[in-house]
């Protein structure tokens, strides 16, 4: 009886790990699967995913500098209702002012979705991805 009973939740288990898949978190809505050559910034420009949101989402495995990713790793891009798509890569010379008067959303709104860029915005870099989206995404603030 117990042991029939422990089978069948073990079972269960492997399961419900299997449909979670890989350590996703839970409530992902877009994933991907990491290419030899692959950077956290690159992936980022090409499925239109904030650095920050990218890093924050799969911060459970990937680590701070992104030096961890493997072939073949599936990696969540989103959160379903908190997952920013409208996106802009910075090139160089833009600024905080330039890139939010593109997108036609506040530079608050820029910061507050994208809480890596420090509050007076000098640590942009060619290649790092802003949320441009004009709707708040993420409701954490960090000391910057
Ligand atoms: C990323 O956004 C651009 C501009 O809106 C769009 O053209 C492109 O199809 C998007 N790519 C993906 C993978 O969603
Ligand atoms: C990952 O981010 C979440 C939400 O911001 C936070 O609660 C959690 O402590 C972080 N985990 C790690 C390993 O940093
Ligand atoms: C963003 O939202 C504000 C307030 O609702 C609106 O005035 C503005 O036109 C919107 N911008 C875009 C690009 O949709
Ligand atoms: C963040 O807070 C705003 C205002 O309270 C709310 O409308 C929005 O849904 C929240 N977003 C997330 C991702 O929690």
């Amino acid at each position: 009886m117990y042991t029939s009973f422990f089978t069948k939740f073990v079972a269960l288990m492997a399961i419900a790990s299997g449909v979670a898949g890989q350590g996703l978190p839970a409530n992902c809505d877009r994933t991907m699967t990491v290419q030899a050559g692959n950077t956290c910034d690159d992936i980022s420009a090409a499925y239109n995913v904030s650095t920050y949101q990218l890093a924050s989402v799969n911060n459970a495995t990937v680590d701070a500098g992104c030096d961890n990713l493997y072939v073949g790793e599936v990696l969540c891009l989103g959160i379903t209702g908190q997952d920013c798509t409208t996106t802009h890569v910075i090139q160089s010379g833009d600024t905080c002012s330039s890139v939010s008067t593109a997108a036609d959303i506040s530079i608050n709104l820029l910061l507050q979705n994208n809480p890596n860029v420090n509050t007076i915005c000098t640590n942009l870099y060619p290649g790092e991805v802003l949320c441009t989206g004009n709707q708040t995404y993420v409701n954490v603030t960090y000391s910057k």
